[in-house]
Order: structure tokens, then C-alpha cells, then sequence
């Protein structure tokens, strides 16, 4: 998620282009110095590797903290939440969870959607949705929703393949585990995508 964030996401985020454009042109005012110039970018690479990959820590730790340290009293001592695994010749390769959302009116999240590098593409996301999917019909619940901050084309094509369709982007999300310092807003920076599938749910 590192790398994706860091540098795939510089492509989507054009006002960071901006902003490095103007820090670059600022630098070169005060120190008119070329050599500073030419450093640029590789600072700003290197500030967008290091705060993404502190975020991300941060968020792991904060998911270790709370559900994921404690699968089986989160999610597994309640009806309305569930977390399901994927297992390959006894080895996990994925996970993914539901959660419901009383607020939200009948709706059920899909949270931690993620598949081992070694086996994805091969029908594993796909199979792990329609567990969550599976799970929301026959809770009848009205609808599944999720939100991703993934730029991978993947995780999006998983969910369109889905049912999902995408009904807002968040652009700047404030990521759990953030500290959102000054520098970590410069160089991390992020759009959360919102997912809904709405469920047939009809009275028997
Ligand atoms: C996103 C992720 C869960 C997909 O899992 P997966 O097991 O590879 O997905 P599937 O094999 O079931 O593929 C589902 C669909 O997405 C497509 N897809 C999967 N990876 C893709 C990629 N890298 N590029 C383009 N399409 C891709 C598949 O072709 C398939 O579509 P199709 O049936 O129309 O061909 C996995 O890549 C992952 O764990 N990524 C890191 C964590 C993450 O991003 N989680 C989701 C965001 S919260």
C-alpha cells in the first residue's frame, strides 16, 4: 500500500502537483541556487514515501488495537458482524469482515477487503465479497457499503465485478491512525472512494 499511495497516488492528486510546483518555485526565489532545485523532487518523493508509509503504519496499529487483535470479540460474538478468511492448502491468502451499521438504516459495511500478493487475481476477492453479500441477504439487510482508499485499478474492478457502484469520493480523507501534522497533510494525501450495493429485500 506504500508505494501505491506514495507515488501512484501523486498522479490523482494534481493540487499536491501544485503545491510542489510552488514550493520548488519559492526555493528557487529565496536560494537561486540550482542544485536545491534539482534536490526537489527527490525530497518530495522521499517525504511522500516516509509519511505514507507512517499513516499506514499508524492505521495498522490502530486496526490492531481494535478489531483485528481481537477477531474473535469483535466480530464473531455478535450476529451482526462476521469476519471470513480464505485458505489455500492451509495457509490464509485473504480476509474480509461485515460489520452492521445501525445508523446508517439496515446497511452492513464491508471492511478489510485484502488478498495475499501470491494469490491474487484468481477469484479470491471475488469469492470473499459474496461471503459479505451472502451474509447482508440473509440478515436481510437493505445494503452493503464499503469505502477504500486503494488507487490499485484492482480493489475498484473487485468491486464494480461486485455489484458495487461508487456514490462519492473524499478527497483529503483523514485516515485512522493519522496525526495530521503539518507535513504528513504536504506530502500524505489521500481520496477515499464510498461503494453501496443496494440488497432486493422483500418481505417473505
Ligand atoms: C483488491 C484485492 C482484494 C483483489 O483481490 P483478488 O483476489 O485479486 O480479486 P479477484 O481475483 O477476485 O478479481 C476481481 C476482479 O478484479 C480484477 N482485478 C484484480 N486485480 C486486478 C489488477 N491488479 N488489475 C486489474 N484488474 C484486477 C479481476 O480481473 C477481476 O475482474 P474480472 O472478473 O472482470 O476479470 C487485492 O488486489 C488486494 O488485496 N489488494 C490490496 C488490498 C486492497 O487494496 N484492498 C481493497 C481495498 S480496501
Amino acid at each position: 500500500m506504500v508505494p501505491d499511495t506514495a507515488f501512484r497516488g501523486l498522479n490523482h492528486h494534481p493540487e499536491s502537483l501544485l503545491l510542489y510546483t510552488a514550493m520548488t518555485a519559492l526555493c528557487f526565489k529565496i536560494t537561486m541556487c540550482w542544485w536545491v532545485i534539482g534536490l526537489l523532487p527527490v525530497i518530495v518523493l522521499f517525504g511522500r514515501y516516509f509519511y505514507s508509509r507512517r499513516v499506514i503504519h499508524g492505521y495498522l496499529e490502530h486496526a490492531m488495537s481494535r478489531d483485528m487483535g481481537d477477531i474473535e470479540g469483535f466480530y464473531m460474538k455478535s450476529p451482526d458482524s462476521c469476519l471470513w478468511v480464505a485458505v489455500v492448502e492451509g495457509k490464509v491468502v485473504g480476509v474480509v469482515a461485515a460489520v452492521s451499521q445501525q445508523k446508517s438504516g439496515g446497511a452492513v459495511e464491508l471492511q478489510r477487503m485484502s488478498v495475499d500478493r501470491c494469490c491474487r487475481q484468481c477469484g479470491v476477492g471475488v469469492a470473499l465479497g459474496r461471503k459479505v453479500l451472502e451474509f447482508a441477504a440473509t440478515h436481510r439487510y437493505s445494503s452493503v457499503v464499503l469505502g477504500t482508499t486503494a488507487y490499485t485499478p484492482g480493489a475498484h474492478r473487485l468491486y464494480q465485478r461486485l455489484g458495487f457502484r461508487c456514490v462519492g469520493v473524499t478527497n483529503g480523507y483523514a485516515t485512522p491512525g493519522a496525526r495530521c501534522s503539518l507535513l504528513e497533510r504536504i506530502f500524505y494525501r489521500v481520496r477515499h472512494h464510498q461503494y453501496i450495493q443496494f440488497l432486493d429485500v422483500q418481505d417473505s
